[in-house]
């Protein structure tokens, strides 16, 4: 059984003293649940995670990262400088990057690999629109997202990704995919990866993202191959984000 994981992604959200209560609620509140837990804050708040969550139980990452390793590229943070901030985890390719920032699969992999060398463990999103859905594109959509990735690793560093699959129509929207919807895309992904790195692909972390909620986590996460959440608006309510993580 691989464990499963819930990563919360606060996107453009927080502060210092509402970040500060919302981590003291998840970590009052952790008790003994079973799965593995982060955060993805805004770079400016890496090093408050730092601070407040060294030693607990929930780790944090952050939204984004540059391929190149330094030098002359204003506003962007390095996977170093994110490992700096003990980051673990490192979300590339989220939807809302490939739509408003113009990445492509290949930047997507690109950074995967900066992630990955930098010691950090890349969470690889990929996901179909609605268009894309209603046209029946999402398995060459999402195949080609991720395949793109594949291509720049080896297998050691394939080993070391997690995958989320986020269809676009579902994410901060309140229409979430249905079990069912959402357990083809991922043992689809399983399989490609399996195509990759054989039996290892068992031990990879497949999450769901796209309007999981407390009311829908447990049902999502019963399937075969959805092995946990990346959570946007829900991750911003220690009682919501406590009740996903409770659901895995
Ligand atoms: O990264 C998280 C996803 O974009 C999901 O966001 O839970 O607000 O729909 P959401």
């Amino acid at each position: 059984m691989r464990p499963k994981l819930v990563v919360g992604n606060w996107k453009m959200n927080g502060s210092l003293a509402a970040n500060a209560d919302l981590l003291a609620g998840i970590v009052a509140g952790l008790g003994n649940a079973k799965a593995a837990c982060a955060v993805c804050a805004p770079a400016p708040y890496l090093f408050q995670c730092q601070q407040l969550l060294a030693g607990t139980p929930v780790a944090w990452g952050a939204q984004d990262v540059s391929e190149h390793a330094s030098g002359a590229y204003t506003g962007e943070a390095s996977a170093a400088m994110l490992a700096d901030f003990a980051c673990r985890y490192v979300i590339v390719g989220h939807s809302e990057r490939r739509a408003y920032h113009g990445e492509s699969n290949e930047l997507v992999a690109r950074k995967t690999v900066a992630a990955l060398k930098a010691g950090l463990t890349p969470i690889v999103c990929v996901g179909e629109t609605l268009g894309q859905r209603e046209a029946g594109q999402t398995a060459a959509v999402v195949g080609a997202q991720l395949a793109a990735v594949l291509e720049l690793l080896d297998a050691a560093q394939a080993k070391g990704i997690v995958v989320a699959y986020e269809p676009v129509w579902a994410i901060g929207t309140g229409k979430t995919a249905t079990p069912d919807m959402a357990q083809e895309v991922h043992a689809q992904l399983r399989a490609q990866l399996k195509e990759r790195i054989g039996g290892a692909a068992e031990e990879i972390n497949i999450l769901y993202g796209g309007s999981m909620k407390p009311d829908n986590a447990a049902d999502l996460m019963s399937r075969q191959d959805i092995d946990g959440g990346l959570i946007g608006g829900a991750s911003l309510k220690a009682a919501d984000f406590l009740a996903i993580i409770k659901a895995a």
